[in-house]
């Protein structure tokens, strides 16, 4: 099996508000993006506890995204789980290319 991982084209990096969430879908996989002190960071959509949407969560003072369901809370870089409850957020390295934003998995 090909496990390599390649770069998706996704959205124009103006399409998002600085601390701004955006979920998109890219090739078939629902990803949260967030825009925060001009970096780009990526994430499954779907909380990894019960399925909240993280795109309709917050962003908290020092930069967790919080679920909006039970209100657990990920580091969207690293994925861990900041609020002590022993989940695992998948995340996703990102990169721009001529202003739009480009997610690897
Ligand atoms: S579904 Fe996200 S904290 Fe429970």
């Amino acid at each position: 099996m090909n496990t390599t991982a390649v770069w998706h084209s996704g959205p124009l990096l103006s399409d998002i508000v600085a601390d701004g969430l955006l979920e998109v879908e890219l090739s078939g996989k629902l990803i949260c993006i967030l825009l925060r002190e001009e970096q780009v960071f990526a994430f499954a959509a779907r909380c990894p506890h019960a399925g909240g949407r993280l795109c309709e969560g917050r962003i908290d003072g020092k930069g967790n995204i919080v679920c909006p369901v039970h209100h657990y809370k990920f580091h969207p870089k690293t994925g861990r789980n900041t609020s002590g409850e022993g989940y695992q957020l998948k995340t996703f390295p990102t990169k721009l290319e001529a202003g739009r934003i480009f997610v690897q998995f």
